[in-house]
């Protein structure tokens, strides 16, 4: 492959395809009018190029197709679920293999087992659905990054590392016995998708252990971070990307996994560990709530297509293109003179809405704005990672925001290609061209939990 990458030559060729709908501004504007001017809540027939989420949208491989195929949809011990018993098994260096429908399902098991009122939980960032899992059973999750890595413009290689001096001042201000777990999450979606190093994850086995803390790898871009391990660490230049994975999930007591991200499956999760009293407990509340344990939720056809996912996922050439054809759209867009979190992360380009709205104030939510001007403008939907999702209000009512504004735009697996990422880059000169004209939102309707989801808004 030519090593110029002017051309992003896309490790795959097209077998089947699905038709894209243009539409015209004005039908957009009245097509967000109708959801709240909040795209999650848009049908996405009326989406054209659409960024929400890499989570489940992947394209999955001729291979996993045939492996749908060839599913066993028994209900107990499938032959499919001992593929991949086998392969998770392999990779996590785990005994306990729970399989479970997503991720959030994973999370709500071994959270509310380990959680409850008075218990604290530390991670890098809990992601959204990881932290209301585990404030739903009334304990606390805080999250502790370096501070040089909050700036979205600081050029460091791990900016997604736990910040392992804080962390031992919270264990002695909390007590050891309320840490109910350390969470590590790689990559670190929630600030900007920025790896985790091996060097930090070592680090933070050794103080787990000391303090007899249980350490949970939220993995489920294990394989996008171990592509920046092998590029940026040294010492991992010769290690094959899943042998990188493997080592790093071996520091930890369990593991979890949407399994909708590096898996390169539309449904599927995971959770393991290494302690069986542990392992007993969440199969109890697995078989109550999801499913016998050798399902889980999933369909025999679904666990296939995980198993042979899992190892398509560290595919030298997949991965390469991967991290690359994220780093074109955010390389690109910085060039236009977008601000962008930098360096770009592995599944997202995250733009700094406070910066590019900078007329906009933070309680009218820059973010949210841009969010719908890329709709508007292009029929792209991405989501506010900002205010709108971590923003939470003082006794008073008033706004304690979100510590940055950004706006993701996650690219989902083997699905679009240089020319619709192209496109994404011409919608962007429109919105640059119109950033001093655009208005705020305020909220006229949220629930009490992850209201990003359905919050309506209108425009001010
Ligand atoms: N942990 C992380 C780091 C995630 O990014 C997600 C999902 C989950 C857990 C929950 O998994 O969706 O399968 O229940 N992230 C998606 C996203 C939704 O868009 O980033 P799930």
């Amino acid at each position: 492959m030519s090593t110029k990458e002017r051309t992003l030559t896309e490790p795959f060729k097209i077998k089947m395809v699905e038709p894209l709908k243009a539409t015209s501004e004005a039908y957009r504007l009245g097509a967000l009018r109708q959801a709240g001017y909040n795209p999650f809540l848009l049908r996405s027939d009326d989406v054209f190029i659409d960024l929400l989420t890499d989570s489940g949208t992947g394209a999955m491989s001729d291979k996993q197709w045939a492996g749908i195929m060839s599913g066993d949809e028994s209900y107990a011990g499938a032959r499919s679920w001992e593929h991949l018993e086998r392969v998770v098994k392999d990779l996590t260096g785990m005994p306990y293999i729970l399989p479970t429908h997503q991720g959030r399902a994973a999370e709500r098991i071994l959270y509310s087992i380990l959680g409850g009122k008075d218990k604290v939980f530390i991670s890098n960032t809990h992601f959204d659905t990881t932290r209301a899992n585990i404030e739903f059973t009334g304990a606390t999750a805080i999250d502790i990054i370096y501070a040089e890595a909050q700036d979205p413009e600081v050029d460091l290689p791990f900016k997604g590392d736990m910040d392992l001096e804080k962390l031992p001042l919270l264990i002695k201000q909390y007590g050891k016995e309320n840490i109910a777990a350390v969470i590590i999450t790689v990559t670190n979606n929630s600030a900007g998708g920025q790896p985790v190093s091996m060097a930090n994850v070592k680090e933070l086995r050794k103080i787990c252990d000391e303090n007899n803390l249980l350490l949970v790898i939220d993995g489920c871009r294990i394989a996008e971070n171990a592509y920046f391990i092998k590029h940026r660490e040294a010492g991992f230049e010769n290690y094959t990307y899943e042998e990188i994975a493997k080592e790093m999930l071996r520091l930890g007591d369990a593991f979890i996994m949407s399994a909708k991200k590096d898996g390169l499956v539309n449904i599927g999760g995971l959770l393991t560990m290494k302690d069986e009293v542990l392992s007993v407990k969440c199969k109890n509340l697995l078989i109550i709530s999801e499913g016998f344990t050798t399902y889980g939720g999933l369909a025999g056809r679904d666990m296939e297509a995980l198993a042979i996912g899992l190892k398509e996922v560290f595919d030298a050439d997949y991965l390469h293109y991967r991290i690359r054809s994220t780093a074109y759209l955010g390389e690109h867009l910085k060039a236009k003179g977008i601000p962008v979190v930098w360096p770009i992360g592995g599944h997202a380009v995250y733009v700094d809405a406070k910066k590019l709205y900078s007329n906009i104030p933070v309680d009218q939510y820059p973010g949210q704005a841009l969010v719908c001007d890329l709709y508007i403008k292009g029929g792209i939907r991405c989501v506010e990672v900002g205010s709108v999702m971590f923003g939470k209000y003082d006794e008073a009512g008033k706004l304690i925001p979100a510590p940055n504004e950004l706006v993701r735009l996650a690219i989902p697996r083997r699905v679009y290609t240089q020319s619709h990422i192209d496109f994404v880059l011409d919608v962007f000169d429109d919105i640059l061209e119109m950033r001093n004209q655009t208005k705020g939102y305020k909220i006229t309707y949220e629930p009490q939990f992850l209201r990003h989801f359905t919050a309506h808004f209108e425009k001010i």
